[in-house]
């Protein structure tokens, strides 16, 4: 058989994290300009059920045999066998390179998951509907993070902005004009699942004040939903500050990304916010795009490890690569 590849991009939250695991809705969009290939090729020599996994891109060599039984790939093959009902997968070589950092929010995990499944599938010859790659890629999630909501292997299935509300089905955003986002890492962030723990925490202490504070960015992503599907993008700026200081509010920014979003609107970002889980990791800055080289370079200059440029293009569908 043929060796056979399928990608996945990386993904950022423009709106609603953290809200969206207590049933408020959240946007994300995908982010083409990195992302995780994997190439999956026969292994002949070996028996069958035999995969080898690599990638040194995230460091990591293993046989399927050599995986712990909870492992998220063991449960990402389970699944796989369990939704083209065969006993076992061939014997194959699995190559994952990857250019989305692991760790920062992006989406990493899920990617891998996502190219995982379509690559998988695509070389038994029987290629999986995105709803399918979506719901695998959910149980791999929850194996990696605990109770998330969904949303990360949702936007990347899809490809696609997305208006996401827990347990409900994708609904597809179509963008009314190109978005361009500077996205800039303040360093390293706890996990997310501790920051949803964080917040569970406070919520189940301040059960009516958390409350009001979901329901209040729920009501910033429904506003941001029509003005991306119909307004003009200048308009998201301060939907984005109001969420940041909702954010702040709940308690998952920190000094660093409170100080990039501050350097971004100082230097002519319209609106910024941190995305994500928060706590570390990254923020997103709303920019006019002949601006982004200097946005960029001033982010870097105040203490941004890392900045990628990223433009949403109003498209039909999502390509699947
Ligand atoms: O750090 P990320 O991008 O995976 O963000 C997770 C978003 C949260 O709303 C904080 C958690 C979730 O599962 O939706």
């Amino acid at each position: 058989m043929p060796a056979v590849s399928a990608s996945a991009p990386g993904k950022v939250i423009l709106f609603g994290e953290h809200a969206v695991v207590y049933g408020q809705p959240a946007i994300a969009a995908p982010v083409t300009g990195v992302n995780v290939r994997v190439i999956v090729q026969a292994n002949p020599l070996q028996p069958a059920g035999s995969i080898e996994i690599e990638s040194p891109a995230l460091s990591f060599h293993a046989t399927r045999a050599e995986l712990p039984e909870q492992h998220p790939l063991n449960t990402l093959f389970q699944q796989i066998e369990q939704y083209l009902r065969i006993s076992r997968l061939p014997a194959m070589k699995i190559r994952i390179n990857s250019t989305l950092p692991a760790g920062a929010g992006m989406g990493s995990s899920a990617a891998v998951s996502v190219a995982l499944i379509r690559a998988i599938s695509r070389y038994l010859g029987f290629p999986l509907e995105n709803e399918q790659v979506n719901q695998i890629a959910y149980e791999v999630e929850k194996a990696f993070h605990g109770t998330p909501s969904g949303i990360d292997n949702t936007v990347i299935t899809y490809q696609m902005p997305i208006f996401f509300v827990r347990n409900q089905p994708p609904q597809l955003i179509h963008l009314k004009e190109p978005l361009t986002l500077v996205i800039a890492n303040a360093g390293e962030a706890p996990s997310t699942a501790q920051m949803v723990a964080g917040v569970r925490l406070r919520w189940q202490q301040y059960p009516q004040r958390y409350e009001q504070l979901f329901q209040r960015i729920g009501a910033i992503v429904q506003s941001a939903r029509q003005i991306l599907e119909f307004g003009s993008w200048q308009q998201l700026a301060p939907l984005m500050e109001e969420n940041h200081r909702l954010l702040q509010e709940i308690g998952v920014s920190s000094p660093a990304l409170d100080k990039l979003v501050e350097v971004s609107l100082r230097c002519g970002a319209y609106g910024a916010k941190l995305t994500g889980g928060g706590g570390g990791g990254n923020i997103i800055c709303l920019i006019q795009p002949e601006e982004a080289e200097q946005v960029s370079q001033q982010l870097l200059n105040h203490g941004a490890l890392h900045t990628w440029l990223t433009t949403l293009i109003p498209t039909e569908e999502g390509n699947q690569q």
